[in-house]
């Protein structure tokens, strides 16, 4: 099966890659890129916690093909904190412990991140 090209800004970095035309963004995202703070977890829709962020707008990357991503800017939960530290949400996520078995924590972020990018 031939692969498609796609071209992506990832966490503000332009990236490239191949995928077949089914692949999610989520098993691009863990299995090609190495970008696995990106969880599955019900692998349907449902969980969230493979969530991140395109074009400004939360997603479930399990729902979404890769190839949708071409032309689009992707945030990870790797795409949050900067060099001068984590995002002051994920240092109340870590202040207050706020998470359980962790693998959904990922995706509250980001989810978290969203929300409060629309609703300061
Ligand atoms: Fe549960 Fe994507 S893995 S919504």
């Amino acid at each position: 099966m031939s692969k498609i090209h796609v071209q992506t800004k990832l966490n503000g970095e332009d990236t490239e890659f191949l995928c077949e035309p089914r692949q999610s963004l989520l098993e691009v995202l863990r299995e090609t890129l190495g970008f696995t703070g990106t969880k599955e977890g019900c692998g349907d829709g449902n969980c969230g916690a493979c969530s991140v962020q395109i074009d400004g707008v939360l997603a479930n990357s399990c729902l979404v093909l890769a190839l949708e991503a071409d032309g689009k800017e992707i945030t990870t939960v790797e795409g949050l904190a900067s060099p001068e530290g984590l995002h002051p949400i994920q240092q109340k996520f870590l202040e207050h412990a706020a998470l359980q078995c962790g693998i959904c924590t990922p995706g509250m972020l980001v989810a978290a991140k969203a929300l409060l990018d629309h609703n300061p």
